[in-house]
């Protein structure tokens, strides 16, 4: 979109760049660029005009679109990215485009979700503006390994983004809750198409949805004593698209991996586990156990060990940890 092609334009320059200038870059008229600028305006660009001089951006809004993701990914990498306003579920779109064939890779943000997903059924809240709502297609090569495993490594990849975009440290509340401050930054929902007679995955969907710049006090009552946001704990505005950006090349790196040589990715996990040698209470439907996490097996499994003597390695399920946000 020739928009967005401006908005990078003019985002790498430092100093005013003319409309001529801009049109013989992209092969347009000048009148496609005057409409560029109107139509970047009226999205909250603030854009300056001088007479001889040309365009320079002043400032951007905080808008999570294709434009603002120029600025970080190669126009390669653009190709297979889709940034929506407003969808149901980022998960359930990218789902469907892959049952279409979309290539390995492709991605699907939104600025707002009106039914996102969470485990278990449950909801994710994703008000418009504030969270980053992302989903990325994997069409790994290998049959189903554990999908304890798959989830644990992009709980990794996530939190080495955050740390890239803003410096913060994440612990990783297995399986996969990013934890900041003991309270919850970030949820995934991996979800797994595998053809019955072979045991081949077709295609992984991992859903990333990251509280970014909710503002101390703005959760809703059922979650403000669990969640928090990156903005609440830094004190400083994130840049989604600058996240996105690095949590999609994180996933790509991942995804190149293809489970192979993922050691980096073990011991990255057991280091930021909050899990780890704390009381637990394990929740099985409507069973609860009490015991004490002892370590991460290396299928990133969790070995437990039960107040009632008995020991059990964790595939799946639902663990809540003594100082978290949802220990009870
Ligand atoms: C959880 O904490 O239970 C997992 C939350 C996963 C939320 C993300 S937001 C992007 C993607 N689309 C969805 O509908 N869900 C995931």
């Amino acid at each position: 979109m020739i928009k967005y092609d401006v908005l990078s334009r003019l985002k790498n320059e430092t100093d005013f760049i003319s409309g001529e200038k801009i049109s013989e870059d992209f092969g347009v008229s000048r009148a496609a660029v005057n409409l560029a600028v109107k139509a970047l305006r009226a999205e909250g660009y603030d854009i300056k005009s001088v007479t001889n001089r040309g365009y320079k951006l002043i400032k951007s809004p905080n808008v999570l679109n294709e434009g603002e993701l120029m600025s970080y990914l190669s126009k390669e990498r653009m190709g297979n990215v889709l940034c929506l306003e407003k969808v149901n579920s980022t998960n359930i779109y990218l789902k469907e485009i892959a049952a279409e064939g979309a290539d390995a890779g492709q991605v699907v943000l939104a600025d707002e979700q009106s039914a996102g997903r969470g485990r278990l059924g449950r909801r994710f809240l994703s008000p418009k503006g504030s969270g980053l709502y992302i989903s990325y297609l994997m069409r790994p090569s290998v049959e189903a390994p554990e999908s304890v495993s798959l989830t644990a490594h992009a709980a990794v990849a996530v939190a080495r983004a955050i740390k890239t975009v803003c410096g913060a440290d994440c612990g990783i509340k297995w399986v996969n809750d990013l934890t900041l401050n003991k309270k919850k930054i970030c949820g995934i929902l991996t979800e797994l198409s595998v053809e019955a007679e072979t045991g081949r995955i077709q295609n992984i969907v991992v859903g990333i949805g990251i509280n970014v710049n909710e503002k101390k006090g703005s959760f809703p009552a059922e979650i403000k004593d669990i969640a928090t946001s990156l903005y609440s704990e830094t004190g400083k505005k994130v840049s989604r698209a600058h996240l996105a950006a690095e949590v999609i090349k994180e996933l790509d790196v991942l995804a190149e991996r293809n489970f192979k040589d993922m050691e980096a990715y073990l011991s990255d996990y057991r280091k930021m586990s909050v899990t780890i040698g704390k009381d637990i209470k394990v929740i099985k439907g409507d069973e609860v156990k009490a015991g004490k996490a002892v370590k991460i097996n290396d299928d990133y499994t969790l070995k437990v060990e039960y107040d009632d003597g008995t020991k059990e390695n964790l595939m799946a399920g639902e663990v809540s940890v003594r100082g978290l946000y949802d220990y009870t």
